[in-house]
């Protein structure tokens, strides 16, 4: 190839890959009503405007957290004020935050090195893209094939509309005797990055060890499923181009993009609660139950291994809950004194490193009801008793844009509240 032509197809290279949208001078208010009515109003001033609600009102707690571009400041300050609700900027330049999610996390001395696999060097303690993510992932396969006490294998469960595999890793201990099993899931909302981050910790825990000496237990006890992006698609438009980016990449027509995979799973689907019909929506919750390829991917899978298959946890962000069923009604599923249990044992193990509070609840009860969700499938459509939404750190400072050195205390309270749940249960299938 002559320099022109190599010239010329570096310059189409970096034509093409946009540099990613700024958020200079962009906002996250906190808005607190003083009572219903305001709430009212001021939920009315978002579908209005179109605002994107990072933290929605909860029940005890009616404050919500909401972005505004800087072109529609002003005249939210004004309606608000209006309105009579109190206002604060929360974070007042979102291009700074996300600047600073970039800097390099300390180096961690809680990690197990890894041995083998070409990315012996794959940092737990950053944020990477698709592609690295997918090495990591075969080298950790390729690793235990010399390791005699566990096992790792991958399969590809689905593809996204953009044709990216989705994957799940199986970690078990390999003697040939299968155990009861956990499914753990990450990245079913793009901009989550601690969510996959999280997911990938926890497999390197499971499989080169870890300080506390929880894996060989849980490997004892379980077979274990990883899918630590179930939004490939979303994930890595996040990085190049939006980082705010929650939805997949389908496209809808009127140049809108996206289906909330958290709005699209197949147990009591209801677009009319906490989801959209509006194509353009965060939350619009697709053209029926299961149209996505990655929630599909994910209902195939799951009903074809949960024979024996006790917990399903899906990782998000941000808000430090650890929420079970219902998410679509506020009433409780008739085993949730088990759920509610078995997660404060979770959440209990995990603040004792950091104290990192969670709240643990229904997710309608605490959070809002949003029918829909991959947690409300598992268990009403899957029969997994033990199913959860994790919603890691932080509870707003950062929100979204979580600083890569708190990925490590994030992650190792995380695997510390994850190991003495799973420690918890009595293994069978209830
Ligand atoms: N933040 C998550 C969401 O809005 C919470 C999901 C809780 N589960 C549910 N079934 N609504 O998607
Ligand atoms: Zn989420």
């Amino acid at each position: 190839m002559s320099i022109s032509i190599i010239a010329a197809s570096l310059f189409v290279c970096t034509f093409v890959s946009a540099d990613p949208i700024r958020f200079d001078g962009h906002k996250v208010l906190q808005i607190l009503p003083h009572n219903v009515e305001q709430l009212e109003q001021v939920l009315q001033l978002h579908d209005l405007l179109d605002l994107d609600i990072w933290r929605l009102p909860r029940k005890n707690n009616i404050s919500m957290d909401v972005y505004v571009e800087p072109e529609k400041l002003d005249h939210v300050l004004t309606e608000i004020k209006a309105i009579g609700a109190d206002v604060k900027i929360w974070i007042d330049d979102l291009q700074k935050l996300i600047d600073e999610e970039k800097q390099p996390a300390k180096r961690s001395f809680h990690l197990p090195i890894p041995l083998h696999g070409k990315n012996a060097v794959f940092d737990h303690l950053s944020y990477h893209r698709f592609a690295t993510i997918k090495q990591y992932l075969a080298d950790v396969v390729t690793a235990t094939q010399s390791m005699s006490t566990v096992n790792a294998s991958l399969s590809t469960i689905g593809y996204s509309s953009e044709a990216n595999e989705i994957q799940v890793l199986k970690v078990s201990r390999g003697d040939g005797q299968s155990r009861p099993s956990i499914f753990i899931d990450g990245g079913i909302h793009a901009r989550e990055w601690i969510s996959p981050a999280t997911v990938l910790y926890f497999i390197n825990q499971m499989v080169y060890g870890d300080e506390f000496d929880y894996a060989p237990q849980l490997l004892d006890k379980f077979d274990w499923y990883f899918a630590p992006v179930l939004n490939p698609d979303g994930y890595e438009y996040s990085h190049t181009t939006y980082r705010l980016w929650r939805k997949n990449r389908v496209p809808n027509g009127r140049n809108c993009y996206g289906t909330d995979l958290n709005r699209n799973f197949g147990y009591q689907w209801n677009p009319n609660v906490g989801g959209s019909t509006n194509v353009c929506s965060d939350v619009y919750s697709g053209t029926n139950a299961f149209s996505e390829k990655e929630s599909t991917a994910v209902q195939t899978f799951l009903l074809n291994n949960n024979q024996n298959m006790v917990a399903y946890l899906t990782y998000h962000s941000y808000g430090q809950m650890w929420l079970y069923p219902w998410g679509y009604t506020s009433a409780l599923p008739d085993d949730w004194q088990d759920l509610d249990a078995a997660a404060k044992i979770g959440t209990s193990a995990l603040s004792e490193l950091y104290g990192t509070q969670y709240t643990v609840g229904s997710s309608t009860n605490v959070l809002y009801s949003a029918a829909g969700g991959s947690d409300d499938w598992a268990k009403g459509g899957a029969g997994v008793k033990y199913s959860y939404t994790i919603e890691l750190r932080d509870t707003g400072a950062h929100g979204f844009v979580l600083p890569q050195n708190q990925i490590e205390p994030n992650c190792r309270e995380s695997w510390r509240g994850l190991a003495a749940f799973a420690m918890s249960l009595n293994a069978r299938k209830g």
